[in-house]
């Protein structure tokens, strides 16, 4: 038996004024320039297909060059390409110098990992993606998008090869009628199609917005020309409890706020070399804290085994932590009482308090016991990194956000939540003394 819940959807305003003027202004589908001579992201990832082999000239004609078999694999090792450090400074300037100025964004920022780039083929008409929102894919209200086309779409006739979007204010109206109507994938396409209009950019401007704009490719490309675009969010650590599913440092990663800091950065040593402290590595899984109760053990111990063995690292031995101990003692006991490196799922299953998870961040330290943070790739070997975890979880506001960490903040969570709250207080209050007194045998 299920109860109606009445639900509205949870908006910007209601969070923060200054959030909602921002999505509605500088970040509702505007249109921004920038030199592209100083960030030439076009030539680079031009550059990126001429070395894997294909002697691409005009990225419009990509699809004459590069076998259609291939295109998918080249995206994937572009997009895996954007990690490289060159194109991490070259980024992060654009960030700092662009998107923050012209964005009205606050430092510090946090920047997506990988960069998502996009081939969209002329040839390939069943690959195309429908119209969608960010809230709608797990990501939080305060999280930023920027679309930059490394083409030129500006002409009307390019219209398919560009990437389509709805204003903000109507885009809430349509998501609003979408989920009330329970309307199938071909019924958005229809009936949020007739509001869109076309993304006019190409190399030296792109397009800001919000998660709450209906965007998208939204039909085929008919243009006999292909589209080879990037995109990515960005963050402010003010709003870094409201980022959805999306949290630092797994996808989000705060940069440098100046050049300097960068320099610095960059002539720090190898990781690979200060992990080999002699001591023997210790996999910690655990459902203690507000982000890590609902991931299944297993699936942290993938994670595990594809992180040692990326870092050429060996798993020795592996330890829970004690259900309904908030406090995590087996982890105080891995960091306290042995000798021994920890690999742990997340920075988000260290407790909650601060105090106690300051104690116990500065006793791994002192004690020579490396942490890994597998979900973050973070680790915990120098005052350094551990300045670096604090500012992470600082961002995030662990352990005082206002949603637990990997919720988007939406309607759907509001109903979850109504729902376990209901049926727990059922269960505490009647159900539980029902059945003992109803003589329901247990077992
Ligand atoms: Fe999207």
């Amino acid at each position: 038996m299920s109860e109606t819940v009445s639900l509205e959807p949870i908006q910007a305003h209601e969070i923060d004024s200054e959030l909602e003027r921002s999505l509605t202004h500088e970040w509702d589908a505007q249109i921004i320039t920038y030199p592209n001579d100083l960030f030439p992201f076009n030539e680079w990832i031009r550059d990126r297909i001429r070395l894997a082999g294909y002697p691409v000239e005009d990225l419009s004609y990509f699809h004459e060059v590069v076998p259609a078999s291939e295109t998918y694999r080249i995206t994937k090792q572009l997009c895996s390409d954007t990690n490289l450090p060159e194109f991490r400074r070259l980024l992060n300037r654009f960030v700092r110098e662009v998107v923050v100025p012209k964005g009205k964004l606050r430092q510090p920022v946090a920047v997506q990992r990988f960069m998502n780039v996009r081939i969209m083929l002329p040839t390939t008409p069943e690959l195309f993606f429908p119209l969608h929102t960010g809230l709608l894919y797990g990501h939080g209200v305060a999280s930023r998008s920027l679309w930059l086309p490394f083409v030129d779409v500006t002409a009307d006739e390019d219209k398919t090869r560009a990437m389509q979007i709805i204003p903000i204010k109507k885009s809430r109206e349509l998501v609003r009628y979408a989920i009330d109507h329970k309307l199938t994938m071909q019924q958005m396409t229809e009936v949020w199609g007739k509001h869109t209009h076309q993304i006019k950019a190409g190399p030296g401007s792109c397009c800001l917005f919000s998660q709450e704009h209906i965007h998208g490719s939204g039909m085929p490309n008919t243009t006999g020309k292909t589209r080879i675009s990037m995109d990515f969010r960005i963050a402010e650590a003010m709003y870094g409890d409201l980022l959805g599913r999306k949290i630092p440092a797994g996808y989000f990663h705060l940069i440098p706020n100046t050049e300097e800091e960068e320099e610095r950065l960059a002539r720090t040593p190898p990781r690979e070399v200060q992990f080999k402290n002699g001591k023997q590595n210790i996999f910690y899984v655990a459902n203690n804290t507000a982000a890590t109760y609902s991931i299944p053990v297993h699936l942290q111990r993938y994670m595990m085994y594809d992180y040692i063995n990326k870092k050429g690292l060996s798993c020795d031995y592996e330890l829970f932590d004690l259900e309904d101990m908030l406090h995590c003692p087996t982890l105080w006991h891995l960091v306290e009482d042995r000798s021994a490196n920890i690999v742990m799922y997340s920075i988000f299953a260290l407790p909650e308090e601060q105090a106690e998870r300051d104690r116990m961040l500065e006793t791994a330290l002192q004690r020579g016991n490396i942490v890994h943070f597998v979900n973050e790739d973070l680790q915990l070997v120098t005052a350094d990194d551990l300045a670096t975890i604090r500012n992470y979880l600082e961002f995030s506001r662990y352990g005082r956000s206002r949603l637990p960490m990997g919720l988007p903040f939406s309607d759907l969570s509001r109903a979850y939540f109504d729902r376990w709250a209901a049926s727990l207080a059922r269960y505490q209050h009647t159900g539980n003394r029902d059945a003992a007194s109803s003589g329901d045998a247990i077992g």
